[in-house]
């Protein structure tokens, strides 16, 4: 088979993780006879550089064009001016909703040979196995209005909208109970139901969906308890159900559970084709452009190399594939390679590169 993947670098560590993500794509075709077919494409800083447009129509024509899209990161220092007119998240935004990406799938598993990398005792990250299911194309980073005014007595004021319809909230819970079901079977709704009428409507419709899935434990969880009990007893979770803006919050807080941002990776996903084709997706690690370490060839390629598996398995149904690019990560940190994010002692220190040869190596 063939497949087109749309490689999307961005900026910062973005051209740097999408290189090994790439690295290891062509590693996979080799071994097992695909063909990856990969062609790159502008989108963030680097895009509002070159075209003044953080998302060019083009980016976005040949992402639908093809069966996959890898992103990096984008955003920067360079175009954090809180005053300026375009910003390279906009380039982000505008992807996952452009290609109808609703559901974003963050799996927090952590690798034992890891237990150490957290900042967390390992008696209290032993076991965790977790997936944050984040509502990716509504909430508040997509309502409107969304404006900056003046006052009539001359302040300057600012709002956003949190606004969230059933259908949005069912499918999104819908998601979250079908991958619930090839897990432990339990799903934790997260909202702020004590405040928002949209969390309202949110646990609503939650309670609605959860109905019709007697056969997974449900429950409910405000999203300030929630970030707590991450910390406290995270291996009691499985499913993780929240909207687009606690969703972002808690899966950088459920980062650290794996050891470092650099271990997160995810499937940002729209309707589950009923044909069983190709499932179109756009797999992006969790974090972001990293300016503090761009450039220095040091950032942890391993979230990136993990969402490429993620990728095999879902978007083009290749299981086995995607298992042994996991088995080759898990393998690797085995036998000690560290990425200075998830260094310990006694470790091997490598940088991005020489990680994923290491990976490459054991595919
Ligand atoms: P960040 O995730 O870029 O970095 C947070 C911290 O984690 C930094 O110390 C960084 O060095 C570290 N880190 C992140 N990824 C790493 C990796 N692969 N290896 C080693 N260390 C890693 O978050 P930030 O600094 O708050 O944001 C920087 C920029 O990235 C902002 O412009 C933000 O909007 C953008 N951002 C983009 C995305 C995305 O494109 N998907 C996601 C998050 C943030
Ligand atoms: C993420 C990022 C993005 C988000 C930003 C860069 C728009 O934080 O992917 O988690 O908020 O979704
Ligand atoms: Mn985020």
């Amino acid at each position: 088979m063939e497949y087109k993947v749309t490689l999307l670098p961005g900026d910062g560590i973005g051209p740097e993780v999408v290189a090994a993500g790439a690295e290891v794509l062509r590693a996979v075709g080799e071994k097992f006879g695909h063909k990856f077919e990969m062609s790159e494409a502008l989108v963030g800083g680097i895009a509002i550089d070159e075209t003044g447009n953080p998302l060019p129509e083009e980016t976005l024509e040949m992402c639908r064009s093809g069966d996959a899209v890898l992103l990096g990161a984008v955003g920067g220092p360079k175009w954090s001016d809180p005053l300026a007119p375009v910003r390279p998240e906009q380039g982000l935004l505008g992807l996952r909703k452009g290609l109808g990406l609703f559901a974003n799938i963050r799996p927090v598993k952590l690798f034992p040979a890891l237990a150490d990398a957290s900042p967390l005792k390992p008696e209290i990250v032993q076991g965790v196995d977790l997936v944050i299911v984040r509502e990716l194309t509504g909430g508040i980073y997509f309502g409107k209005p969304q404006e900056k005014q003046v006052t009539p007595d001359g302040k300057r004021e600012a709002l956003d909208t949190m606004r969230y319809n059933e259908d949005e909230v069912a499918r999104l819970l819908h998601v979250a109970y079908q991958i619930a079901r090839q897990r432990r079977r339990k799903v934790t709704s997260v909202d702020k139901a004590n405040v928002l009428a949209s969390s309202r409507l949110w646990r609503e419709v939650a309670h609605e969906v959860a109905a019709q899935y007697p056969d997974v434990e449900s429950e409910d969880v405000l999203v300030d308890a929630c970030a707590m009990y991450l910390m406290r007893r995270p291996a009691g979770f499985d499913v993780i159900a929240a909207g687009n803006l606690f969703g972002d919050i808690l899966s950088d807080e459920a980062s650290m559970l794996a050891g470092s941002m650099g271990m997160l990776p995810s499937a940002s996903l729209g309707e589950k084709p009923a044909d069983g084709g190709t499932w179109f997706g756009m797999y992006e690690p969790v974090h972001g452009s990293a300016p503090d370490i761009a450039g220095k060839g040091i950032a942890n390629p391993l979230a990136t190399i993990l969402s490429v598996a993620m990728m095999l398995r879902t978007s083009f149904g290749l299981a086995e594939e995607a298992d042994a690019v996991e088995r080759a990560v898990e393998q690797v940190l085995v036998d000690g390679y560290r990425t200075p994010d998830i260094m310990s002692e006694g470790m091997k220190q490598v940088g991005t590169a020489e990680m994923t040869g290491a990976v490459v190596k054991r595919i």
